[in-house]
This record gives structure tokens, C-alpha cells and sequence, in this order.
């Protein structure tokens, strides 16, 4: 559909056109989407949309918001247009290269922070599959005294998650590594790690087809997903984490609400100890934790 008469100069009037407009493409949540278009487009926040509501709007913000409704409309993910998320404590910028953090890992962080606060000295911790670097940035900015390392498979992720270092501050303190899993790591790290923390990718490729077409299309296939079960990343981590963690160490990981209860027993099967799920916001199961088997040492 096409994005129809011009809009009029005011935010209220702007913000109304876009919100017809997402709403007859099929975007969830359209006045939400336009608000925060118009509120990036100006560079203002909402609220001061809303106590000026009259406000003309200068003719190439009203350009650049025009083009950002355009993309909105084409189903672009709204984090990818704006270029930010934010994540915790942390504004992060978010490009195609890798998944925009949801929510849900912020419980994943919350739990690993708890962790890091616990262990004494210098803990090291490790997060697999890093992406935009939201974990480890997170971890290296509210437990100073951990020394964090981030891994992932792209190329491209590990780009985005140095950028956001860098901007962070935090370049110096997470140490970025390529590769498959644990095996991104030095050899030296074997047997050492106190916290190995994943949010691995956990779509079956049989559900790839029915996702929504802002992630389908635009977050990348290698960040979304596992195999043919969901659950492959998983279980090859479980099963090579125990060389990496120290005696005690801990494996934390994220996975769907409906695969959380068998990777536990996954865990436990394996030796895993202590072996723990933890809800999400929603009160659904999303975390799976268990201590390093006692083989391990
Ligand atoms: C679900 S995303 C999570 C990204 C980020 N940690 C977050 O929570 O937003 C999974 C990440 O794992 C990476 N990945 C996929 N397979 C991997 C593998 N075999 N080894 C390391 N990283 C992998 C992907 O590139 C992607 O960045």
C-alpha cells in the first residue's frame, strides 16, 4: 500500500498519517512504531511530542520520517531503522549484522550478574554467541571485577559487538574471539572458566517460514537457527563446556519455553549438578543453568 496525501507539518498530524499507514501494512502496535519514528526523526522524545503536540515538523525531518514510515512499512524491524536498542543500562547500536536483544535476555544477564557478584577474585565468564555484544557488554559493565570474554560464529556479529565496545568504553575489556562455540577460545582458558553464559540460536528450520516477516527477513538466518530440533546448539555446548568451566563452574544458557525442561534433563543426564530452570518476565521457562560435572576437574 502506498503511503498516500502528504502528511501535514505537525507532529499530531504526522503521527496520525503514520499510524494509518503501518496499520494498513500489518504492522503490530502502529501508533507505538510512529511515536518513536517521528521522536528518532526529530531527535525529540515522545513525551515532548505529546506537550507539543502543534510543533511543525522542518521539511527534512519530516523527509527522513517519511522514508523511516516507508521501511516501517516494509516490515524492517523498527531497532534496525532507528540503528539503537537499549539493553539494561546500555544503549547499543543494532544494524542487520546481528540480532536485536530481546527482553528475555535480560533475565539471562540478571542471573550471570548475580553469579559474577557471588564469585570472589576476578571471575572469568564467557558468552557464547555474543551477537551485538549485549551479554558481555553488560557483564563487563556491572561486574567490573570479571574479566570477560565474547565469542560467535559471524564474522559480521563480532564486528557489530567491537563497534559497540568501543562506544561502550568497555573495547579494552572484552576480549572478542571467532569461532565455533568454546572452540573460539585460547586452549589456555580450558578448565578455568567460572561462568559460561549463551543465548544460542533456537528456532527449528522447520519454523523458519512461519516467523514474522521483520524477523525473516532482516535479523540474520545464522542467529536464529539451530537445526532441525531447536535445541542442537545446546547440547553440543553441554557437552563441551565441561572442558572449559572450572571445578564448580556454572553453564548458563537461554532456550524456548518449550525446550528448557528437556535440556535440563539433557544436563543432568550429563552430570551436570544443581541443575536449575529459571522463568522469564512472563513466567515462562527460558533459562537453564547446571554446575560443571564433577569429571571435569
Ligand atoms: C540468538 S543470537 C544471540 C545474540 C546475543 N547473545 C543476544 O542475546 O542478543 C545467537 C548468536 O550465536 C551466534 N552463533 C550461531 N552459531 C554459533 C556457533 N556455532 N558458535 C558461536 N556462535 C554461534 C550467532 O551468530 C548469533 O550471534
Amino acid at each position: 500500500m502506498s503511503a498516500g496525501a502528504a502528511p501535514s507539518p505537525e507532529a499530531m498530524g504526522l503521527i496520525a498519517w503514520a499510524s494509518r499507514y503501518l496499520e494498513e501494512n500489518g504492522v503490530i502496535k502502529p501508533r507505538l512504531n510512529a511515536e518513536l519514528l517521528l521522536a528518532h526523526s526529530t531527535g525529540r522524545d515522545r513525551t515532548e511530542l505529546y506537550a507539543y503536540p502543534e510543533m511543525p515538523v522542518a521539511a527534512d525531518c519530516r523527509e527522513g520520517f517519511v522514508t523511516a514510515v516507508e521501511r516501517r512499512a516494509a516490515h524492517e524491524p523498527l531497532q534496525y531503522i532507528t540503528g539503537t536498542k537499549g539493553f539494561r543500562y546500555l544503549e547499543l547500536q543494532v544494524d542487520p549484522r546481528a540480532l536485536i536483544p530481546r527482553p528475555e535476555t535480560e533475565m539471562l544477564v540478571e542471573r550471570a550478574v548475580d553469579v559474577l557478584r557471588a564469585a570472589p577474585g576476578h571471575p572469568v565468564v564467557v558468552d557464547v554467541g555474543t551477537g551485538s555484544g549485549c551479554i558481555a557488554l553488560s557483564l563487563a559493565r556491572e561486574c567490573p571485577a570479571a574479566v570477560v570474554y565474547a565469542t560467535d560464529i559471524s564474522d559480521d556479529a563480532l564486528a557489530l559487538a567491537r563497534d559497540n565496545a568501543r562506544r561502550l568504553a568497555l573495547g579494552d575489556v572484552v576480549s572478542f574471539r571467532l569461532g565455533d562455540l568454546c572452540d573460539a577460545l585460547d586452549g589456555e582458558l580450558a578448565g578455568r572458566i567460572d561462568l559460561i553464559v549463551c543465548n544460542p540460536p533456537y528456532i527449528r528450520e522447520g519454523d523458519f517460514p512461519s516467523l514474522p516477516p521483520e524477523v525473516r527477513e532482516h535479523e540474520p538466518y545464522v542467529s536464529l537457527i539451530a537445526g532441525p530440533e531447536g535445541s542442537e546448539l545446546h547440547r553440543r555446548l553441554m557437552e563441551q563446556a565441561p572442558l572449559w568451566l572450572a571445578p564448580s563452574g556454572l553453564l548458563l544458557m537461554e532456550g524456548g519455553e518449550d525446550q528448557v525442561e528437556g535440556l535440563a534433563a539433557v544436563a543432568a543426564g550429563l552430570g551436570y549438578e544443581s541443575v536449575k530452570i529459571h522463568p522469564d518476565l512472563n513466567g515462562l521457562p527460558r533459562i537453564v543453568e547446571g554446575v560443571s560435572p564433577p569429571h571435569s576437574t
